[in-house]
């Protein structure tokens, strides 16, 4: 863990020019910078930076928040990693310290292993480089693979020797324990007390985390062997979950984000052979089938995934009910197919980078049509396989999460297999009903789509959200103005603020929503144990999502008065001089609106109380209702 002081000296530091700087240029314009966002391909700049609030947003896509988050989706780091990313740039060092013993161990522990990767990384390369074995055996292999210099250094590969012992003996004199070794997956036998090199006589290609880091390593033979695998990849371990991570992410990532697209392919040398061709947004699954975890890895930097087949029929069918997982993702996926006998990496070898893009561009095609027509081949005319074909399809497309991608594909497949529309869509609700049900009995796994009915969820919400404008108009102007001074005292030289006002007439109140009422709890907390107004950066930099993408929608007003206004001599009053108004209102309403409500339940309580206790309700509801009188008639008088 990163100690709390140290977490507040890296926001306090963290420049958000200067970090979005560093991927995006930033033009001025007014108290704001702007740029074409990154998140999202645009022509002309929506993306919003304030230098005075520390935040960004873009009104394009909607992304927004501080220096943290900026990093941690545009890099795709956790929270913690963003912060060491920012304490790196900035000089600042972490002094992980605050740890339980078993935090300190398992962190600790994590640490090394990281460390004893990147030891076996680093060994690996300079044995390719620097061994004979690894010239003549290992450079002469990516040589005839076609693999330059520089491809070879962009994905550190590397070589391990033929010997037994050569990398653990080494890395015992330089101080790795046998146990880190053994738990990093670098060493076997370690129990048996027969400690081997797991990589031996094989080329390496390292794995990397979203930062870069090596975290496992695929080490391939160097010539076929019936009784040998062609592979020998780490095992999982504490830093190394094979179902969180595609090959190639780190060096592909900008690649994705940049042109929306993400290439998925089987294999490290097609992901390589790519990138030397100049295609560098391209990951690959290595040859097992998709997660969810995986897919959502990839959708930090698109939403739309083309997935590149080998040109062999069984390994295409093989892996296509893999790919709904992307669809169920809310994905949108288009498949390739390359000539019979041909893989990415072959095929771009023989036509070059130019040549593959245009055949991808020419011969993609939508998920759901290379299915089906994948599919129409082995039909032949048979009713049978015509029918299952149809409900196989139905079923891939009930996974779409999004209705309107959902009708289109209806509509596509209909026309392809040339079948009424409305009998598909009859047979999707048939599913639909059963994962309803399925659902029910509590398997939380199942992720079941809109049924047909009336949201009831979303009406309520909506509802709500009407009833919560007055909260919201009263937290909203708390953090954006509760600095601001309203009166003034000759005698006592003191300022009362906005907040001053609003939580001396609030502190009674139960705020209902639950994110405005954090937002005013620590808004309060601040305000009474500090004794002033908090900086806005304490919402903005919250760890708390929800407080965090609220605030920063207050804080950057999509139409603020341009500064042509003010060449004008057009009196329009800011909403900060007419606060002390309009704040008196607010207070008024929201009294009134939770008022109304009281008596509303009460009228509800009367129905089953004895006689006494109606007695004191209706008390309690005449004292309210002339209370309302008496606010709705200064509410009256002032507007
Ligand atoms: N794979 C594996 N173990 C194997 C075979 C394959 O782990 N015995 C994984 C590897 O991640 C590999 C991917 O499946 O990259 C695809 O397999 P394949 O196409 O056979 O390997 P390539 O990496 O493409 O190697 P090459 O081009 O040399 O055939
Ligand atoms: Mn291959």
């Amino acid at each position: 863990m990163i100690p709390q002081e140290t977490v507040q000296r890296i926001i306090e530091s963290a420049d958000i020019v200067e970090v979005v700087g560093e991927f995006v240029s930033l033009k001025k314009r007014g108290a704001s910078m702007i740029a074409c966002c990154p998140f999202h391909n645009e022509k002309t700049p929506s993306f919003n930076v304030s230098p005075s609030k520390g935040i960004y947003k873009c009104f394009g896509c909607g992304k927004g928040g501080d220096s943290v988050k900026f990093v941690m989706e545009l890099e795709g780091l956790s929270y913690p990693d963003a912060l060491r990313w920012l304490a790196k740039k900035y000089g600042i060092e972490i002094k992980e310290r605050e740890f339980t013993d078993e935090d300190l161990k398992n962190q600790n522990e994590k640490e090394s292993l990281f460390i004893a990767l990147e030891y076996a990384q680093k060994y690996f390369t300079e044995t390719l480089f620097e061994s004979e074995e690894g010239q003549s055996v290992g450079q002469s292999y990516f040589k005839e693979r076609g693999f330059s210099d520089l491809t070879i250094q962009k994905f550190n590969l590397g070589y391990a020797l033929q010997s037994r012992e050569a990398f653990f003996k080494k890395a015992e004199k330089a101080g790795f324990s046998m146990e880190i070794l053994s738990k990093g997956g670098l060493i076997s036998g370690l129990e048996e007390n027969n400690i081997k090199d797991r990589f031996r006589g094989r080329v390496i290609f390292p794995i990397h985390n979203v930062a870069g880091k090596p975290i496992a390593f695929g080490a391939r033979i160097l010539k076929p062997d019936p009784k040998a695998p062609k592979y020998i990849n780490s095992p999982e371990t504490e830093i190394y979950v094979k179902s969180n991570i595609v090959y190639g992410i780190s060096q592909a990532k900008n690649a994705i984000r940049n042109l929306d697209n993400c290439f998925l392919v089987e294999g490290y040398t097609d992901v390589i052979s790519l990138h030397q061709a100049g295609i560098e947004n391209v990951v690959a699954s290595s040859g097992t089938s998709l997660t969810p975890y995986q897919v959502r890895l990839i959708r930090r930097f698109s939403s739309n995934i083309t997935v590149l087949y080998d040109g062999d029929a069984a390994g295409i069918k093989a892996s296509i009910r893999g790919f709904d997982i992307i669809l169920e993702e809310d994905m949108d996926v288009k498949a390739v197919v390359f000539p019979d006998g041909d893989d990415p990496d072959s095929y771009i070898r023989k036509v070059g980078g130019a040549a593959f893009s245009e055949y991808i561009k020419n011969n993609q095609k939508d998920f759901i049509r290379f299915k089906t027509e994948l599919a129409l081949e082995d039909i032949e005319n048979d009713p049978i396989k015509k029918a299952n074909l149809i409900t196989d399809l139905v079923a891939t497309i009930v996974k779409i999460p999004n209705p309107i991608k959902r009708s289109v594909f209806f509509q596509e497949v209909s026309q392809i297999l040339d079948i009424d529309e409305q009998i598909l869509i009859i047979e999707a609700n048939k599913l639909l009903k059963v994962k309803t049900t399925e659902t029910k009995k509590g398997d939380g796994g199942v992720i079941s789509p809109q049924p047909p009915v009336r949201n009831l969820e979303l009406e309520l919400a909506e509802r709500l959200y009407v009833n919560n404008a007055q909260e919201e108009a009263l937290i909203k102007d708390l953090v954006l103005y509760g600095h601001v001074v309203i009166e003034w005292d000759e005698d006592t030289k003191e300022a009362f603020t906005l907040a001053d006002y609003l939580i001396g007439e609030t502190s009674d109140l139960n705020i209902e929503s639950p994110v405005f009422r954090k937002i005013y709890d620590l808004y309060k907390f601040h305000f009474i144990n500090q004794k002033q107004v908090p900086s806005s950066t304490i919402f903005t930099s919250n760890v708390d999502e929800e407080i965090q993408k609220t605030t920063i929608n207050w804080l950057s007003p999509k139409h603020e008065l341009s500064d042509k206004w003010s060449n004008f001599e057009i009196f329009i009053p800011k909403y900060e001089e007419i606060l002390d108004e309009v704040s008196y209102k607010m207070v008024l309403r929201i009294r009134i609106e939770k008022l109304k409500k009281e008596v509303a339940a009460n009228i509800l309580e009367i129905d089953d109380s004895s006689e006494e206790n109606t007695d004191i309700l209706l008390d309690q509801i005449n004292k309210k209702q002339s209370t309302i009188k008496l606010l709705s008639e200064e509410l009256g008088a002032i507007i």
